[in-house]
């Protein structure tokens, strides 16, 4: 299993929001096809509950997935499971639920690693992240997660009540010292966007342990040049594309 990422002999390739780029985002129709299309690795992101349950989806809002105009934080695990969050994207994914992380972690033990990124929702709850280390526990998914956050507070946080658990800084621009911010977060990954990435900062991070996980990577040229610098792994909404063009490396 890849977590804590460690530099690679291939770059490993990560399916964002499942397989967002086929299938409605953050749901189980999502996450199954991008196993069929054979990612080593699946990412989602989760808010909180009024009620403190942690479920999978991108905003902190319903209204662009279901239709509905309510924060998740402002609703219960009740309320939100009625929704549906597949029709917006095609009405063969009519049904389609917003997942708890239980669910797919429970789904995802034993099938496929899991890169959970943690979202600051407006309002919400402040224990999310330990909320999210329970589940992740509950589920014995420990060796087999990575907690990943524009937050950079709420990954020092995760890796302070579980420092078992792998860590990643996301981040979108190009950082004075990466290192020292993944230090101060205590994290064991960088999470640049693709476009703030090049050689040395490759280079840099692996000098010091760290791996590097980009993202979001559709197109196949892209994706060459980031694996030619030794990026560990890719995340696409089209992971079969980013497979494909590394094959022919
Ligand atoms: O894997 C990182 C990536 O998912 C961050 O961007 O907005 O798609 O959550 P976003
Ligand atoms: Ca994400």
């Amino acid at each position: 299993m890849p977590f804590p990422l460690k530099a690679q002999d291939r770059t490993l390739i990560l399916g964002h929001r499942g397989a967002k780029g086929y299938a409605p985002e953050n749901t189980f129709p999502s996450f199954q096809k991008a196993l069929e299309l054979g990612v080593d690795m699946i990412e989602l992101d989760v808010h909180i509950t009024r009620d403190g349950e942690i479920v999978v989806c991108h905003d902190d809002s319903l209204e662009r997935t279901t239709g509905l105009r309510k924060l998740i934080g402002e609703l219960t695990w009740e309320e939100i499971r009625k929704l549906d969050a597949g029709k917006w994207f095609g009405p063969e994914f009519a049904g389609a639920k917003i997942p708890l992380l239980e669910e797919v972690l429970s789904w995802a033990k034993g099938k496929i690693p899991v890169v959970v990124e943690i979202k600051r929702g407006f309002g919400e709850r402040e224990d999310i992240v330990e909320r999210t280390i329970e589940v992740i526990r509950a589920c014995g998914m420990e060796g087999d997660v990575e907690v990943i956050s524009f937050d950079h507070r709420f990954v020092k946080k995760a890796k302070e009540i579980a420092p078992e658990i792998a860590g990643g800084i996301l981040y979108v621009g190009t950082l004075v010292d990466p290192v020292r911010a993944a230090r101060d977060a205590h994290a064991d990954a960088l999470h640049p966007h693709f476009a703030y990435v090049d050689r040395e900062l490759v280079e840099q991070a692996h000098a010091a342990g760290l791996a590097v996980s980009t993202w979001v990577v559709n197109d196949p040229e892209t994706a060459r040049l980031l694996a030619s610098w030794g990026v560990d792994c890719i995340g696409s909404d089209y992971p079969d594309r980013v497979k494909k063009a590394l094959e022919r490396l």
